[in-house]
């Protein structure tokens, strides 16, 4: 008998299937973007599917690669039709929080490219308000990070800590730089505002807000039935 499927698989298969053929991809990070692989490698396989993908992470390169997923940049496809990601925190206005993985900055900037962004998530990751279930993630810079961490404590009214990795030194993104992940009382009142206020600090090179870059959030459940909910349109 074959186990069953966590509400991530099942999220990550039903999103390989809304892939086309000829289609540039942007490829996620994280656990659930790892099913999706999975699943958009057997249909590459089985298919003949054409697809090439813009990796938004060393990890998620290195394993697309081994899935015989082929691969390109943003320098060779500055258009990408559709980006594949995960999330941390989805709001009810499709907002996320992002970063989880460390990868915000390069998910930012291809979401940013793609005509169209699904966001898989599984069960838990749905808030009625960003910032109350999950650490606010913010890519800073290791030059002036100490000073860069009083700003965002300050300007943000959040507490701020380095993540670190298993050998106890700094975590150090793809990009070379630190991750703080910030923790806000009462969740964020107004992501907009605080976007704005902590983009705006000297050293922060991304906060994980994803604001208006959700197009579609596809919600596996925990018992492996998918929901598709998209944005209404503006
Ligand atoms: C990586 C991310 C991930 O998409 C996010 O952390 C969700 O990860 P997972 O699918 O493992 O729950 O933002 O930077």
């Amino acid at each position: 008998m074959s186990a069953p499927r966590s509400s991530k698989q099942a999220a990550g298969e039903a999103a390989a299937r809304l892939v086309k053929n000829g289609m540039v991809l942007g490829l996620g990070t994280g656990s659930t973007v790892e099913f999706f692989l999975q699943a958009l490698a057997r249909r590459v396989e089985t298919e003949g599917l054409q697809v090439i993908g813009v990796p938004t992470s060393q990890a998620t390169s290195s394993r697309a690669e081994e899935l015989g997923i082929p691969l390109t940049t943003l320098e060779h496809h500055q258009d990408v039709d559709l980006a594949v990601d995960g999330a941390d925190e989805v709001d009810p206005e499709f907002r996320l929080i992002k970063g989880g993985g460390g990868a915000l900055l390069r998910e930012k900037i291809v979401a940013a490219s793609a005509k169209q962004v699904v966001i898989m998530i599984g069960s838990g990751k749905r808030v009625a308000r960003l910032g109350t279930s999950f650490l606010l993630p913010i890519e800073i810079t290791p030059f002036g990070q100490a000073a860069t961490r009083r700003h965002i404590e300050h300007d943000g009214k959040c507490k701020a800590f380095l993540r670190t990795s298993d050998d106890g030194g700094a975590f150090l993104t793809d990009n070379g730089n630190y991750i703080l992940d910030c923790k806000f009382d009462k969740g964020i009142a107004n992501p907009v505002t605080m976007h704005r206020k902590l983009s705006e600090i000297p050293g922060v090179a991304e906060v994980g807000l994803f604001l208006d870059l959700c197009d579609v959030v596809v919600e596996g459940r925990d018992d492996g039935k998918v929901e598709v909910h998209k944005k209404p349109a503006k």
